[in-house]
């Protein structure tokens, strides 16, 4: 452990909580998203801040637009990359690195520009075609049906650990090529790293993070030592075979696995969690039981409602016009993806769950542009299937309390989801 970047960072840490907590007391409302009580109902907060001027300029000094049309303005905008001009965090105290507090994770594709972001998104990309991820639907239909039968039989079960975590981590072990034994490794570091996504509050969240990235990429580099080894399979093989292959440095392939187990499964689980509880929550329960070919439109209406992943980030790589406002080079705009889902000028009463609504999957939730998330027709396939069996093996399912929710900015979702059921009912 290095004192020293401890007691430095530590200092910092207490500088950005202190201050946040002041800027939220003095009413900012994106301060205001990330403490409680006001967290709590972070759909007014997103409301304040689409009624109001556009761009919101946070006493943070960030940049936030919250309207539909300006975050997919924003997204797609190519004169925005996701690092500064110099390759650093936004808003990062270090200028060139990543900086531990803000970015604590290696993001991989998500945190980089071209060339890089493109070089790497076109080696995996092949992988997640919406054909190819069709070709899966068997196999995670296989999976939820084991997961769903087993939950189930015991009565009582919660969503979140027994189904909504472990179909995910089965689907991308699969399209990785991990061996079984090593998944369930996966899923502990795994949602040891999805807590602190969005960045970290303590020392100790710090360190608890580390350590969990620190053993998965052990973890992924054995595999891509391992693959390289036996000769990858470059053609047919897995996506650990074609990273094993291709000429990338290994720390790029490692970084690269990584965040597609991270990507994959977080996301994915908050989606079926959400889905549940709104779904349950709204009397639209037994719809999708009488006609369970309504999961797709359920799953759109769940991204738009309720998105697993609530805001991206932006960089202006030049001064630029944003609705008016000078924005200047190097600064940090927040798209929220959250507050888009809920813009009444694209959805009517967007407060209500309607899964019939015909402007459901018009939602930010994959983000856009060169980021558009590449694992979308992935997420929508496990959801939709993960419902369809849910609803056919217990059309009885009703909620218990103890339901947990995650604290964070980055992420809504579930954690705990007790739920039960008759079995046969
Ligand atoms: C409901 C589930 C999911 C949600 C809500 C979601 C959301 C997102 C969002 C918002 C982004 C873009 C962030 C940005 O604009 O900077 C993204 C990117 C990404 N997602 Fe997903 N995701 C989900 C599932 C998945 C799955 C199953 C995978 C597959 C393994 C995946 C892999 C990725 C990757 C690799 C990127 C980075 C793309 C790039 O930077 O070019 N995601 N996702």
């Amino acid at each position: 452990m290095d004192l020293r970047r401890d007691v430095l960072l530590g200092g910092r840490l207490a500088m950005i909580r202190g201050g946040g907590r002041v800027l939220a007391w003095s009413g900012d409302p994106l301060l205001r998203l990330m403490y409680r009580p006001w967290s709590d109902r972070p759909d007014l907060l997103h409301r304040r801040l689409r009624d109001g001027p556009q761009p919101f300029a946070s006493r943070s000094g960030v940049f936030v637009v919250a309207t539909a049309q300006l975050c997919r303005e924003v997204v797609r905008d190519r004169r925005y990359g996701v690092r500064t001009r110099v390759g650093g965090t936004p808003g990062g105290a270090v200028a060139g690195e990543r900086d531990p507090l803000l970015e604590p994770v290696d993001l991989s594709i998500l945190g980089l520009d071209p060339p890089d972001h493109t070089r790497l998104r076109r080696l995996v990309a092949p992988a997640f075609t919406p054909a190819r991820i069709a070709a899966r639907e068997d196999l995670v239909r296989t999976a939820a049906e084991r997961l769903v039968d087993a939950a189930v039989a015991k009565q009582r079960f919660d969503l979140v650990a027994d189904i909504a975590v472990p179909l995910p981590v089965a689907v991308i072990a699969d399209v990785l090529g991990v061996p079984d034994a090593d998944a369930a490794t996966f899923a502990h570091w795994g949602q040891a790293v999805g807590a602190g996504l969005g960045g970290v509050r303590s020392l100790r969240a710090l360190h608890r993070l580390e350590r969990a990235t620190g053993e998965l990429r052990g973890l992924m580099s054995d595999l891509l030592a391992q693959r390289r080894r036996g000769r990858p399979d470059e053609a047919g093989g897995d996506l650990l075979d074609a990273l094993a292959a291709a000429e990338i440095d290994d720390d790029e392939a490692v970084g690269l696995a990584v965040l597609l187990l991270l990507a994959g499964f977080e996301t994915t689980s908050g989606l079926i969690g959400n889905a549940v509880v709104a779904l349950l929550g709204s009397d639209t329960w037994p719809t999708l039981v009488d006609d369970p070919s309504t999961a797709a439109g359920v799953v759109e209406e769940t991204l738009r409602f309720d998105p697993p992943v609530q805001f991206t980030a932006r960089v202006p790589h030049e001064d630029v016009d944003l609705a008016g406002t000078p924005v200047p080079a190097d600064s940090t705009v927040l798209a929220l993806l959250g507050a888009a889902g809920r813009d009444p000028t694209v959805h009517t009463d967007p407060d209500v769950f309607d899964p019939s609504r015909t402007t459901a999957d018009e939602h930010l939730a994959f983000s856009g542009g060169a980021h558009y998330c590449l694992g979308a027709p992935l997420a929508r396939l496990e959801a939709r299937v993960a419902l369809e069996v849910l609803t056919d093996r217990a059309p009885a399912l009703h909620r218990l309390p103890g339901a947990e929710r995650r604290r964070s900015l980055l992420l809504s979702e579930y954690t705990r989801l007790p739920l039960a059921t008759t079995a046969g009912a």
